[in-house]
Parts: structure tokens; sequence; C-alpha cells
């Protein structure tokens, strides 16, 4: 069986506990308790083939920035996310990704883009061409996510054991 090591990354409080949990857990609460960092497995099977994959769900918050050089390097793959209410955890994208690349030392790495909050339409700072223009920009998918209501979810999970796979 194929394993794979996942990084769920990104600014705090945009979402990336809810997303792990409700992938994990298929559930979701509305309280915020900063992340330091935590880790679950999944087996889960994409296109008939089964998978394990450890998901790191990694600190947003800055005091906790030095953690992240050790689990970039122990990482294969990397959701990155950012809120579709916060045109700043949009912009920190690009911070998360140019780091990634430095501490692995490589020109690619698989990396699925997640624009999470979804169902907030009305607080909405990111439009969805700009997630997917952050997607052409780094040659990932792009999905716009609901930790919330568990859309998208899956598919986004699925989609970077596909790049992992074929990498
Ligand atoms: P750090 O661990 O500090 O980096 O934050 P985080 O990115 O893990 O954020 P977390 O998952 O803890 O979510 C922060 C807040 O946003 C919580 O109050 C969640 O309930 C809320 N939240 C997360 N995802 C969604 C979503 O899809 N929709 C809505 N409406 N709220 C969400
Ligand atoms: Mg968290």
């Amino acid at each position: 069986r194929q394993s794979y090591n996942i990084a769920v990354v990104g600014s705090g409080g945009i979402g990336k506990s809810a997303i792990t949990i409700r992938f994990i857990q298929s559930r979701f609460t509305d309280e915020y308790d900063p992340t330091i960092e935590d880790s679950y497995r999944k087996q889960l099977t994409v296109d008939n083939a089964k998978y394990t994959i450890d998901i790191l769900d990694t600190a947003g918050q800055e005091e906790y920035y030095m953690m992240r050089e050790q689990y970039m390097r122990n990482c294969d793959g990397f959701l990155l996310v950012y809120s579709i209410s916060s045109m700043q955890s949009y912009d920190e994208l690009l911070n998360f990704y140019h780091q990634i690349l430095r501490v692995k030392e490589v020109e690619y790495i698989p990396i699925v883009v997640i624009g999470n909050k979804s169902d907030l339409e009305s607080e909405r700072q990111v439009s969805f061409k700009e997630g997917e223009q952050m997607g052409c920009n780094i040659s990932g998918p792009f999905f716009e996510t609901s930790a919330k209501y568990g859309l998208n979810i899956d598919v986004a999970f699925q989609s970077l054991v596909r790049l992992l796979r074929d990498n």
C-alpha cells in the first residue's frame, strides 16, 4: 500500500483544522482553537487503489512559524488553504509556496489550492477567478470548499493523492 505525508498549510483561522476534521471525522465545530500541530491518518481509495495518508494539520498563527521548515521538509504534498473571506490569507499563500520550494529544494511539488469558507458568500473578498489564478500560478488544481457543509473536501484530498501518485 502506497503512503504519503500531506500537510495542510495557510494563515491562521482560515479553516485548516476544520477541513482536516471534516475529512477525517465528518463533523464541524464553530469553535476556534488555534492549532500548534496535530496529525491524523486515513486510508482512502482513489481510482480503485488504496492509499494511507498521514495528514499534518499545521499552525497558521505567526508565533509557531519556527515549525514550518521541519514539516515542509517531511511532507510529500500540500493543501495550500486561504479563506474566500480574507484577501490577506490569499496574499500570504505565495509566501508559503515559495518557502516550501526553498526548503525542499525543488521546482515542483504536488499542491492543491483551496479557497475555504465558500459558504460565507456575503463576506467574500477573494473571487473564484482569483482563486483559479492562484492555482494557475503554482500549477495546482483549485477548489473552493466549505468545511462547514462538507463541500468539495473529499475531492480536494483525492485530487492531491492523484498528483502524488503521478509525480
Ligand atoms: P489555526 O489552527 O490557528 O492555523 O487556524 P485554522 O486554519 O486551523 O482554522 P480553524 O479550522 O480552527 O477555523 C477557524 C474558524 O473558522 C473556526 O471558528 C471555524 O468554525 C471557522 N470555519 C472553518 N471552516 C469554515 C467554513 O468552511 N465555513 C465557515 N462558515 N466557517 C469555517
Ligand atoms: Mg488549526
